[in-house]
């Protein structure tokens, strides 16, 4: 038996706190962000999952690679296991840890979350190792099956509902190998009470802004807890460990499912044990586009979301996107046809630490009282519009992935990708003057 004891915090922009076990679940509906140091070792349950995943990658890869991983840990898979391996191992790990749920999900609910309801659960936990995106890249024409992109790399910033989860769903996340930054998730909670709107295939559209991020650096066993509908994403893996995490999603109320995506999502209520009666408490996402539509008409969409809400009233979201940095007023002089195109700027449209638009292609940042820069618009991984990005430590950081671009040399941690363009941008008199 484990001498630790769960505890939580609430995680945000400027706290951090302690909060007791029994608010958890009706705290994390509301928006905030929990997160619990050694929480599976507290549970009993880290060895069990670790030890599962071992065995697991045993069936599919053989005993050698197994105890390779054992001994270097699963921070060290992308160099023990092939790419195609690698879909094996994560088959197979799918299949035990989808074993281990109902049991596991059952002990959130009662040592967690300090209930003895019912409630349903996710039938197959996600289990995702995230690889470095180097290795992806350089390794890519040996991955037969490269669509399994989003389990083994970066997933673009979402809400689960996007994808057949319950829009109060509760996402518990958790560390079994160690997560960095770099390497995590991340979690966007300035938009938190907007459903954003997304492409057909569940994507985020490129104009949407999403405020400030927060990152998680957990070691393994760490669980972090948020609402699913909280906007997140992974960090494209630009540390040179792969990033091995399990999530299981549950509801302590019915499920409610908003429409269908091509992605299956089963949800189990716990008092069901086996055979017909497990078929009938089912409920999954079988929900008509129709149905959607006629949801959305009666949605009062033009309501203001407040960060915190509760998530049990969809009627408060709301799909309009947050306000994308506005352009400043930039005149543009021709060149001729020796010189470029000049675009200036009036100084005192830009404000130390922000990131406004100022062509198609272009965006400029004031990064201190005496420096600015212009740089592309286009993020080098999947041209997220850096313009709605952030400023960090010398950096652009891409709003997508969190992937950190330097702002003098456009280079970024990711060596496969290619360097963010930067253009000449000289600051005087009150004017700032880029060469396009
Ligand atoms: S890091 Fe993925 S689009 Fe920028
Ligand atoms: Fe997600």
């Amino acid at each position: 038996m484990t001498n630790l004891s769960l505890t939580a915090k609430s995680i945000g922009f400027e706290h951090i706190h302690s909060i007791p076990l029994h608010e958890i679940n009706d705290r994390v509906m509301r928006g905030e962000i929990v997160v619990m140091p050694k929480c599976l070792q507290a549970m009993g349950y880290f060895e069990r999952l670790k030890e599962a995943t071992l065995e697991a990658i045993c069936q599919a890869v053989g005993e050698a690679k197994a105890a390779q991983v054992r001994s270097k840990g699963f921070e060290a898979i992308h160099e023990i296991i092939n790419l195609d391996e690698l879909v094996a191992i994560s088959n197979s790990s799918y299949d035990v840890i989808r074993s281990l749920a109902p049991g596991l999900s059952k002990a959130v609910v009662k040592e967690i979350f300090q209930r003895k309801q019912p409630f349903y659960f996710e039938e197959s936990p996600n289990v995702r190792f995230h690889i470095p995106y180097d290795v992806v890249v350089e390794r890519k024409k040996e991955f037969s099956q490269f669509h399994w992109n989003g389990k083994v790399t970066a997933h673009g910033p979402h809400h689960d509902s996007w994808y057949q989860c319950p829009t109060n769903c509760v996402n518990i996340w958790i560390a079994i190998g160690s997560v960095k930054i770099g390497n995590g998730l991340s979690i966007y909670p300035q938009v938190y009470g907007k459903r954003l709107p997304c492409t057909e295939d569940g994507k985020i559209l490129r104009d949407q802004y999403f405020g400030s991020v927060l990152n998680f650096d957990l070691e393994p066993g760490d669980a972090l807890i948020f609402h699913g509908e909280h906007l997140h994403s992974s960090e494209l893996n630009s540390t040179d460990a792969t990033r091995y995490v399990v999530s299981l999603r549950m509801t302590l109320e019915k499920p409610k499912f908003l429409g269908q995506s091509p992605y299956k999502s089963n949800y189990i209520y716990s008092e069901t044990n086996d055979g017909l009666a497990a078929a009938c408490n089912q409920v999954s996402a079988k929900i008509s586009r129709r149905f959607i539509k006629q949801l959305d008409s009666h949605l009062n969409r033009s309501e203001t979301p407040n960060y915190v809400i509760s998530a049990l009233d969809i009627s408060i979201f709301d799909n309009t996107s947050a306000d994308f940095p506005k352009p400043p007023l930039v005149k543009t002089v021709e060149g001729t046809s020796q010189d470029k195109t000049k675009l200036i700027i009036d100084s005192t449209e830009l404000a130390i630490g922000t990131i406004k638009p100022v062509s198609q292609t272009m965006c400029v940042a004031r990064v201190d009282e005496n420096r600015v820069v212009a740089f592309s618009r286009h993020c080098p991984h999947e041209g997220a519009d850096l313009a709605g990005g952030y400023l960090r430590d010398g950096c652009v950081v891409c709003p997508w992935h969190n992937l950190p671009l330097n702002i003098e040399t456009g280079a970024s941690p990711c060596k496969s990708l290619s360097q963010l363009k930067v253009f000449d941008c000289v600051e005087s008199d009150g004017t700032v003057e880029i060469q396009g």
